[in-house]
């Protein structure tokens, strides 16, 4: 049985790093109330002129130096963000040009802060039906241009930043022994678009735009749906709560984090958490996460993972892997 493996993986960070306190200088708010609420203490944003892109190629790169590889030994790049450098073309295909790659394919995926989880399952089934040997999926965000520095309840909670992994054909024996991606659950309900939107875009006001999110109900959607789709991806993947080594959810609000832990009965000790350093970096959260724990030590090959996120559509969604 084709699985797709885990070979590299890398991330950037903007150089600048925006402590809780910045904002007390224009906003009604506090170092208290963020991280009470959130668990955010600090992100970061990109410098004036680097684009989604720069941030991209840089994680890039970092993978495939983990993996020993060049840009041409990737036959596909699909880059999941919701801030890309233009309208078109893909933020893709000039990371593709950036890396110096000159063969393959490279597309954009726009699922907001589930984009990287929509990113493994698409990699997967590319590999899976022998169009690519190997996928680079990269989550990459510049939110800091979409914010409105005026909505306290919005502007406190995003960073910018990149991650990237690259997956490997290989052959397994169909069980939940197999190293790489052994299931995927990709869920969204349009119905809920308006609770977490940007108020422009090309065919409708012409304009960026900026976020709006109805918190509340937002988090409420997330505890739940998340829970929902890592039991069924578990399910799916014939594995229990009990032998997952590593959780690594999107990292939008500690509470979330914490709550859908508690719901699945799983101990934070195996939950990777980043939310502190990085706030919600949307796409980039999840390989944010993935490479930041791959350095503390967090992640080593063979752990049974479980990632998982939520965000615009409403949009979620869940995978295991066999790091
Ligand atoms: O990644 C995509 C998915 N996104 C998410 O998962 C985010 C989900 N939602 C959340 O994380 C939380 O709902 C928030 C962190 C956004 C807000 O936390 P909350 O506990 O739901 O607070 P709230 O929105 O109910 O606001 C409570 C109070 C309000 O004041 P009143 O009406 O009680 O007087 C807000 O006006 O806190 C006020 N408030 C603030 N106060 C100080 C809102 N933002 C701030 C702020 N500083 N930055």
């Amino acid at each position: 049985m084709i699985r797709s493996v885990v070979r590299g993986v890398g991330h950037y960070l903007p150089e600048r790093v925006v402590p809780n306190a910045w904002f007390t200088s224009f906003l009604d708010t506090s170092d208290e109330w963020i991280v009470s609420r959130s668990g955010i203490e600090r992100r970061h944003f990109a410098a004036e002129g680097q684009t989604t892109s720069d941030l991209a190629i840089r994680a890039a790169t970092a993978a495939l130096t983990d993996a020993g590889l060049q840009a041409d030994d990737i036959d596909a790049i699909i880059v999941a963000t919701s801030t890309p450098d233009l309208t078109f073309p893909a933020t893709a295909t000039i990371v593709q040009a950036g890396l110096g790659m000159t063969r393959g394919f490279a597309f954009d995926v726009q699922a907001v802060c589930a984009g990287f989880i929509y990113g493994l399952a698409n990699a997967d089934a590319l590999i899976v039906s022998g169009q690519a040997r190997r996928v680079l999926v990269i989550g990459a965000e510049t939110f800091s241009r979409i914010m409105n520095w005026e909505d306290r309840g919005t502007c406190v909670l995003f960073g910018d930043g990149a991650g990237a992994l690259i997956l490997e054909r290989d052959e397994g024996t169909g069980t939940a022994a197999d190293r790489g991606i052994l299931a995927t659950e990709l869920q969204s309900d349009g119905r809920h678009r308006e609770i977490l939107q940007v108020s422009g875009g090309v065919s409708s006001s012409g304009t960026t735009g900026h976020l709006m999110m109805a918190g509340k109900e937002v988090f409420r959607h997330a505890v739940e749906k998340l829970a929902q789709a890592t039991v069924d991806v578990m399910a799916k993947a014939g594995v229990t709560t009990d032998q997952i080594d590593r959780v690594v959810p999107h990292q939008a609000n500690i509470r979330i984090i914490t709550r859908t832990a508690q719901k699945l009965g799983v101990p934070m000790d195996r939950v990777v958490v980043t939310v502190a350093d990085h706030g919600n970096t949307s796409a980039a959260s999840i390989p944010l996460a993935m490479s930041v724990a791959h350095q503390r030590g967090e992640l080593a090959p063979g752990d049974l993972v479980v990632t998982e996120a939520i965000g615009g559509g409403l949009a979620w969604g869940a995978v295991v892997l066999r790091w």
